[in-house]
């Protein structure tokens, strides 16, 4: 639980960031941002492009886990699908028979999950993004139809992004500023694919492949997350959409076979294929960033990271073993030494409920001194930290600790959200200066100016606004020959 100064030191080395051949320390997070946050320019797609390629070669003596045959494809992913059902099973055997959870140690725990992997749920589909202008090309039909499903068809309540992001806004886990670059790397390799598909149709073809596979996580992270009485609706979304039936899964096998060439080249399409499907397990995975949980180390993040804030808040009459808390939080690799003083002065209460620590009491509470002060997703890993073992019961800071007797069992997500229903979307056209343009610009355009536009407003970059769900709507109304749900020019 305590970490010393030079291990705190060492905790702070990223993982992965010091990759000499990326250049800056920040480099993922830098070209993501250039990539994802607006349409990028000409510079930033050679970057993106020449890092897909030094990743290719980094990833050339790892195995692909492809069948050497592509007439093998279904037979692969049928075996895929079959095994994680049956080790799945075998997880839901051992729960019953009284098992922990596997994955999420406490509430605070999932919620660093959900953190975790946000840059790669933030840009998720964005890999086919490349292939829209290529609608017209039937090869490409099943994977332009699967970039738009993962665009919910323009439904805000189907839109896997808007999705993720209302999930992190209901648990307060943004901003994510503060993130390891590592976790951008995957989210990157996504982003340098949707803008650079016409050099790298074979490997963006490959990573779908390997990307729409069912993994076991995606299981076991949605069960716990609704044990946990957190929403898991975006990840039980996708075991239904990535099934093998008639799913993601399949359609990104039969993408493989339509796009093989005709002509004889060798099995050079194919061996592209394969390195891109080693694209798709590339960077910390969901698996990863749960077993890189350390509460301590989180605990210790954050108090660090307030201590940059609140240093100078403070009066001199605040003293902790003899110093000024202001000096205490001077630098934060004075962190650790401030936690022991904080034990040894009584208060901090490890193992114990939070309550009955004074420091809890000063961030949460009525009249808590320091109240805001803390983002919701902070205060549970504080909660949780101070708790232990106890944490494992799941409970949300915000509830009271109970009193005497057996705790009540958790009420899950689904069972919490039967009581109550949903609420509805604000009915309404939303507010939006990007749908006013839009709107604009459509009226007046050509065909080809229109269509330009329309996929302009799916990119990564804007899909997710109203004005990118609109554009989809349209878009997918025209391509299916139907008339779109909500027509652009009012
Ligand atoms: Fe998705």
């Amino acid at each position: 639980m305590h970490i010393g100064e030079q291990e705190w030191r060492q905790l702070r080395a990223l993982p992965g960031a010091a990759d000499a051949s990326a250049g800056s320390a920040d480099f993922h997070k830098d070209l993501y941002h250039r990539l994802a946050d607006r349409e990028p320019d000409e510079g930033a797609r050679r970057e993106a492009a020449d890092f897909l390629r030094a990743k290719l070669m980094e990833l050339q003596s790892e195995p692909a886990h492809l069948p050497a045959s592509p007439s093998d494809l279904l037979a692969w992913m049928e075996e895929n699908t079959r095994n994680v059902h049956a080790r799945y099973a075998a997880y839901l055997q051992d729960r019953k028979a009284g098992a922990p959870r596997r994955y999420f140690s406490n509430r605070a725990h999932a919620l660093y999950v959900l953190r975790g992997v946000a840059p790669t749920k933030l840009v998720d589909g964005a890999w086919l993004y490349g292939l829209l202008p290529h609608w017209r090309n039937p090869r490409l039909a099943d994977l332009v139809r699967t970039y738009v499903e993962e665009l919910g068809e323009g439904a805000v309540d189907k839109n896997h992004v808007v999705l993720y992001r209302k999930l992190l806004a209901s648990h307060a886990l943004d901003p994510l500023d503060d993130l390891d670059d590592a976790l951008y790397e995957q989210g990157l390799i996504q982003l340098a694919l949707a803008w650079n598909a016409q050099a790298f149709l074979p490997e963006v073809v490959g990573f779908n492949l390997g990307y729409e596979q069912l993994p076991l996580h995606l299981l076991i992270t949605s069960y716990e997350l609704n044990e946990l009485g957190l929403d898991p609706y975006y990840f039980t979304l996708h075991v239904t959409v990535d099934n093998a039936d008639t799913g993601h899964a399949r359609r990104a096998c039969q993408a493989v076979m339509d796009m093989l060439p005709r002509l004889d080249d060798g099995g050079a399409f194919w061996q592209r294929v394969h390195a891109g499907a080693k694209l798709a397990s590339a960077g910390l995975g969901t698996s990863d960033v749960i077993k890189g949980f350390d509460i301590g180390r989180e605990a210790l993040r954050i108090l660090a990271r307030k201590a940059t804030t609140g240093q100078g808040a403070h009066s001199e009459y605040c003293r902790i073993a003899g110093r000024g808390i202001n000096d205490w939080l001077a630098a934060p690799e004075q962190m650790p030494g401030f936690v022991t003083a904080l034990e040894q002065a009584g208060w901090i209460r490890f193992g114990e409920p939070a309550e009955a620590s004074r420091f809890w009491r000063l961030l949460q509470g009525e009249r808590a001194e320091m109240f805001g002060v803390s983002s919701t997703y902070e205060l549970q890993v504080l909660h949780d930290w101070m708790r232990g073992a106890a944490s494992a019961d799941g409970r949300p800071f915000t509830e009271a600790a109970p009193t005497g007797g057996t705790p009540k069992r958790r009420a899950t997500f689904r069972a919490g959200v039967r009581g109550r229903g949903v609420p509805a979307e604000a009915a309404g056209d939303p507010l939006d200066p990007d749908l006013t343009l839009l709107r604009e610009q459509m009226r007046t355009a050509d065909d080809g100016t229109r269509t330009a536009l329309l996929l302009r407003a799916m990119s990564p970059a804007q899909h997710w606004t109203p004005a990118g769900l609109e554009a989809t709507r349209v878009f997918w109304g025209e391509l299916t020959s139907l008339p779109a749900r909500v027509p652009c020019a009012a």
